[in-house]
């Protein structure tokens, strides 16, 4: 079983931004099928490093819209992403010295930060890019 199903809640209703999420999704459900297969280190380390890097990829297209469509709120939804990059690469540098594992704790704070900042904060961004037009 997955560990988050995509629904209509989740959309935002723009396109890119919805394909995203729903490849963010998929890549979080693939970790958490490695961690419940035991896989090792060396492949969880690979798994979470892409992760990380679709990740980065996918605040960076948000972050060009903010500034593209001039958003009042980028700051503070910036923060969210930078706060979570930060505890990722925590994470990540964790697990690569050995110091730590992927647990269902952490798959749960992915899951409920990606649901939460979705519903949120993405939602009040797409309704903004929304209402300049972008669909
Ligand atoms: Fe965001
Ligand atoms: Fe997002």
């Amino acid at each position: 079983m997955s560990l988050i199903t995509w629904s209509d809640q989740l959309s935002v209703g723009i396109e890119e931004i919805d394909q995203q999420h729903q490849k963010l999704v998929q890549l979080i459900n693939g970790l958490h099928n490695h961690m419940l297969a035991g896989d090792a280190a060396d492949i969880m380390n690979k798994v979470l490093d892409r992760v990380i890097e679709y990740t980065g990829f996918h605040f960076k297209t948000e972050e060009q819209l903010m500034l593209e469509y001039d958003y009042p709120d980028s700051a503070t939804h910036k923060h969210e992403h930078n706060k979570l990059v930060d505890t990722a690469v925590d994470l990540q540098q964790k697990l690569k010295s050995g110091n730590a594992h992927i647990t269902m704790e952490t798959m749960h704070f992915l899951q409920d930060w990606l649901q939460h900042h979705i519903l949120e904060s993405d939602k009040k961004f797409a309704k903004y890019l929304s209402s300049k037009g972008l669909h």
